[in-house]
């Protein structure tokens, strides 16, 4: 091998290095690069923007569903009468790719009110159990658990949305439903066959099965939550939640991820969201990515939950009609860097 040639390929393989922080699995080899949103700005009816005015948002941030998180902020934005006085809350497990994600959200929304906070993935390492979805089984799906522990108390109340999802609607008239005495504020499907969310060792276990008695226990999504802050940490969920992951690792009394523990904690007692606010499973079930149809009813949020993610299937092109519906947001700028054309 000629000396040039070698040294040309390790500058290759640097260069690689450097380029593609944020390349995965779904997109090898690519930079993940994104349009800039246009600026969003408050209506002159919008209340003055303090802390009493403030919309909190909570999302995850990877590298896999990055696409998906940015046309949900995008979508979040698009919609909102007071987009300005909404504040992003973004949850990471990398410390060496918080600052590239910080970059990616600036430069796409140079005008967002955002934080970005570490969630240390050892919290939850231990205490996950492999489900029948790998994707599950990674810890920041468990993030959700701990925004109690990561977001300032100085907000009350957040809005947690998964990065499969976009509103069309104002986000604000979900913000200020009425959580009554609940903590936690969801969609219900009292539909859904919820015997099928555990295991049949859950079920002939007197002691586990009794923690639903007196409660009508109805299946909910966990991407979509309008959860109070303050009763959470009073209550202390996030042990609850905690103690049946504990109980799962021993006994294996569901097949799902982080989904679970919320239905032992929360099912029955959720401060019923309209419908609406969650059209959930376009992204078909865990098993197969198949497309799927809106339930009947009004449209604020569609959420690709299930295998299928629309910026997958759009770009293998074999999107799903509803597809169309995510790809307006979508500021995915594919660019394939020509390290060959360079010199
Ligand atoms: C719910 O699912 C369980 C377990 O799969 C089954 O035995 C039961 O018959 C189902 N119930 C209804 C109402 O479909």
């Amino acid at each position: 091998m000629q000396p040039t040639l070698s040294r040309a390929v390790v500058f290759l393989i640097f260069s690689a290095a450097a380029y593609f922080p944020l390349a995965d699995a779904a997109f090898p080899g690519e930079v993940q690069t994104f349009r800039e949103a246009p600026a969003f700005r408050n209506g002159r009816e919008c209340p003055p923007r303090e802390t009493s005015s403030i919309i909190h948002i909570a999302m995850t941030l990877d590298a896999t569903y990055l696409r998906g998180s940015t046309a949900g902020v995008f979508s979040v934005l698009q919609h909102a009468s007071c987009p300005e006085n909404i504040a992003f809350h973004f949850v990471t497990t990398t410390h060496r790719r918080r600052q590239e994600l910080r970059r990616i959200i600036i430069s796409t929304f140079p005008y967002l009110n955002f934080h970005i906070y570490h969630f240390d993935s050892n919290l939850v390492r231990g205490k996950i159990s492999y489900s029948i979805r790998r994707a599950l089984d990674q810890p920041l799906n468990y993030a959700r658990m701990y925004l109690a522990d990561l977001v300032p108390a100085t907000a009350q109340r957040i809005i947690y949305f998964d990065s499969d999802l976009i509103v069309v609607d104002d986000v604000a008239k979900l913000w200020s439903i009425d959580l009554g005495n609940h903590v936690l504020g969801a969609p219900e499907y009292c539909h859904a066959n919820f015997t099928t969310y555990f295991t049949h060792r859950f079920w002939s276990n007197p002691s586990y099965s009794a923690s639903f008695k007196g409660r009508e226990a109805c299946y909910f999504n966990t991407g979509v939550m309008v959860i109070d802050l303050w009763k959470w940490r009073e209550g202390k969920y996030t042990e609850k939640l905690e103690n049946w992951m504990r109980i799962q690792k021993r006994s294996r009394i569901y097949e799902l991820g982080s989904l679970p523990p919320f239905l032992l904690v929360f099912a029955g007692d959720v401060e019923r969201v309209e419908h609406r606010w969650n059209q959930h499973g376009l992204g078909g079930d865990n098993v197969e990515g198949l497309c799927r149809d809106l339930h009947p009813g009004p449209v604020s949020l569609l959420h690709w939950s299930g295998k299928g993610k629309p910026w997958l299937r759009i770009d293998s092109k074999k999107p799903c009609p509803l597809d169309s519906l995510w790809a307006p947001y979508d500021l995915f700028r594919h660019s394939s860097p020509s390290l060959f054309n360079d010199s």
